[in-house]
């Protein structure tokens, strides 16, 4: 009997372990290695034991320690609004250029722009949309563009009104706000999640919000999304109405005006932090005016009006044991200290960046260095100094490989713009260099990119090192049965992997430029390079050369595109393996035509180019306004310039003369505010 009550406790335990492993796979976002029912059968298992041993009571219900697996299975839903993500700012000087940079767009020197600060939630962000008071909708961030319908789940916080009993409510409003979990009550959780996110984001993807119900969610509202009518005017005035509605905002905010009342105001919460029940990781600063917050408008990821000042970062001092370099997808061989595995705000580091040969040189780090690092944000980590004092006498100055991975000779490029020599070293094989094409791999599944679900970098390493995939194209023509027989597949993570291929193989040409990773050619760049060839059948003629320059050409005419970027386009397709695999791609893709955002606009299908200043408002809020009214912006005066605006700051009398022999229509300053009615 003895003997087999330690095989059932040892089956028990083991079992135990096996469940929390598949739940940390399951609620840390992976995809899970098992299905549905082989989860279950574990589990019944468990309850099986519980019931029929009474030695095992005494250890608790398996239902507590288990809870049940997150759903995939939320019905998805278009944001109205996308909900973007946040620029960071890391210290004093990035956030004096974020001052700086509103000020300059905006053109306001001379008055003070009110900023309105709160604590940044470590949570999960989600959005809530009341039609006349009630909620009816209620969605998870998803990719910024579509979210999740978790709208029962959380129904179950009681923190989210689900009825707001207010006059003048706005027939339409949408709040977004963030869900957490309180550092005690965390305490009771445990057993099953790494951190309180984790916690917060496993229960909110609750299959049955009965279970959702059982976790202590809590819930900040910190924005909105869709009001109308829009009767607020400022972010501390939004706050203050809707918290006499019932929403719960952070009671650490307030209104800042300048760089020093923003720094005395961090370092004030900063000390705070710690005694908070709740995560946070710095602070948001907004400006607090909404009309200028419109005016300042978004870049493709973020806000322009809003920045996330992150606590400043901790440091650790540890050994370096040895250098080894990486490889990018761009190239670039980057440094990487392997040092003595140390704590750094709470998560153990054992790899720090050292960035490049250059830094490396100048600071003299060696292997066997004693050396400070620090961890900023969700940012890699990295070597900021190196103890001399500590050094032993036999070391030696650490030489640089000269060769990448793949054993070929590596380069230090001119810059086309400053005619340096560039501080990175790269290896230039592309698809050539095992290393390269895998991180180009690694790009072009990432979430700004395909954005394939259940194919991370994990994967893209163990289907490489499998050699099921080399080339861009192999993951649109996988062998599901060969990866089913892989340790780690099961039925389930192969069906939600062929799903996740099939909607990714539907791509906007912009997503798809951005995909294949051209240097210098980011989201931003993307999307004017998709604006001008419109279809993939225009953007094929870059593979003929002599098509090619004269594109070229054309293109170095948008605004934002330059020399840079277009000798980088050109080598990119003067290289035969890069034509060779995009053509693989064309081939099993159906990429669609680029949206044009704004058709009906009052410069659709026209192009404009500025010069000279303006005094009401900075040239790139001009070029942002022409955009949003469907104008195409341009940085040279050609035939196919429709408009020049010309400011009454200094503008360039050649500009107007050659305008004018090309009869291109000529605006003043006035008349241009009299086109945008301001
Ligand atoms: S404002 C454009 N305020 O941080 C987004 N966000 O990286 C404007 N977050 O997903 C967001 N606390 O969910 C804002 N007080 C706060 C916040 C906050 C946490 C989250 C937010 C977003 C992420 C941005």
């Amino acid at each position: 009997m003895n003997k087999e009550k330690n095989n059932l406790i040892k089956e028990y335990e083991k079992k135990i372990k096996l469940i929390k492993k598949y739940n940390r796979q399951y609620y840390e976002k992976d995809s899970p290695s098992i299905t549905d029912s082989e989860y279950d059968k574990i589990k019944e298992r468990l309850v099986f034991l519980e019931n029929e041993y009474k030695f095992f009571k005494k250890k608790g219900s398996v239902q507590n320690i288990v809870g049940s697996p997150p759903s995939k299975k939320f019905k998805k839903i278009k944001h109205k609004k996308a909900m973007l993500s946040l620029s960071n700012a890391f210290g004093k000087e990035d956030m004096n250029d974020f001052l700086k940079k509103i000020k300059n767009f905006l053109k306001s020197y001379d008055s003070t722009i009110d900023f309105f600060s709160e604590p940044k939630i470590d949570g999960i962000s989600a959005t809530l949309i009341y039609e006349n008071g009630l909620l009816k909708t209620g969605l998870s961030r998803g990719d910024g563009e579509t979210g999740e319908d978790i709208l029962n789940n959380l129904k179950t916080i009681s923190q989210i009104p689900k009825k707001i009993d207010a006059k003048q409510i706005p027939k339409i409003l949408e709040i977004r706000g963030e869900v957490y979990i309180g550092k005690k009550d965390f305490e009771t959780l445990k057993e099953n999640f790494a951190n309180p996110r984790n916690a917060a984001g496993g229960s909110l993807r609750q299959k049955f919000s009965e279970e959702t119900a059982k976790i202590p969610l809590q819930f900040f509202a910190h924005g909105f999304g869709i009001v109308e009518p829009m009767i607020f005017k400022t972010q501390s005035e939004f706050l203050e109405k809707i918290n006499q509605w019932g929403f719960s905002t952070n009671p650490h905010s307030k209104l800042v005006k300048n760089l020093n009342e923003i720094e005395n105001h961090h370092k004030k919460i900063e000390s705070l932090r710690a005694s908070l029940d709740y995560d946070i990781d710095g602070l948001v600063y907004k400006v607090n005016n909404i009309e200028l917050q419109s005016r300042l408008g978004n870049t493709s990821s973020s806000p322009r009006w809003a920045t996330a000042y992150k606590f400043s970062s901790e440091k650790a001092t540890t050994k370096i044991k040895d250098i080894a370099i990486q490889v990018g997808r761009t190239g670039a061989i980057t440094p990487v200290a392997k040092v003595q595995p140390v704590t750094v705000g709470g998560v153990v580091v054992s790899n720090a960046t050292l960035h490049n040969e250059d830094e490396i040189n100048r600071k003299d780090i060696r292997i066997g260095d004693t050396v400070v690092i620090q961890r900023a944000g969700d940012v890699i980590p990295q070597v900021v100094s190196v103890d001399k004092t500590k050094r032993d006498t036999s070391s030696k100055k650490y030489i640089f490989p000269e060769k990448c991975l793949c054993g070929y000779k590596t380069r230090k490029e001119i810059n086309v713009v400053t005619k340096k020599e560039d501080a990175v070293r790269r290896c230039l094989r592309g698809y050539d260099c095992d290393y390269t094409a895998k991180e180009k791999l690694k790009h072009i599944v990432s979430k700004e990119a395909f954005n394939i679900d259940g194919l991370g970098k994990k994967v893209i390493e163990q289907l490489w090192n499998l050699k099921i995939i080399k080339f861009p194209a192999d993951i649109f023509n996988l062998d599901y049965n060969q990866i089913l027989k892989l340790e780690g597949w099961g039925s389930l993570s192969i069906q939600n992997l062929k799903n996740a291929v099939k909607k990714a193989s539907s791509i906007f040409l912009d997503k798809f430029i951005y995909s294949v990773g051209i240097r210098h050619i980011g989201q931003e760049n993307a999307k004017i390079i998709g604006n001008f060839f419109i279809s993939i059948d225009n953007f094929s003629n870059l593979f003929n050369p002599l098509k090619r320059e004269k594109l070229l050409n054309n293109l170095n005419e948008l605004d934002g595109i330059g020399n840079t970027q277009i000798l980088s386009i050109n080598n990119f397709f003067a290289n035969q393996k890069n034509v060779e695999v995009i053509k693989a791609l064309i081939g099993v893709l159906q990429i669609k035509n680029f949206k044009i955002i704004n058709k009906k606009g009052k410069f659709s299908s026209k192009s404009l180019m500025f010069t000279g200043g303006f005094e009401k408002m900075s040239r790139s809020e001009a070029k942002s306004l022409a955009e949003e009214h469907g104008g195409k912006v341009l940085g040279n005066i050609s035939k196919k310039l429709d408009i020049l605006v010309v400011g009454n700051v200094k503008p360039t009398k050649k500009k107007i003369e050659k305008a004018k022999g090309l009869k291109i229509k000529i605006v003043s300053e006035e008349e241009w505010y009299d086109f945008l009615n301001i």
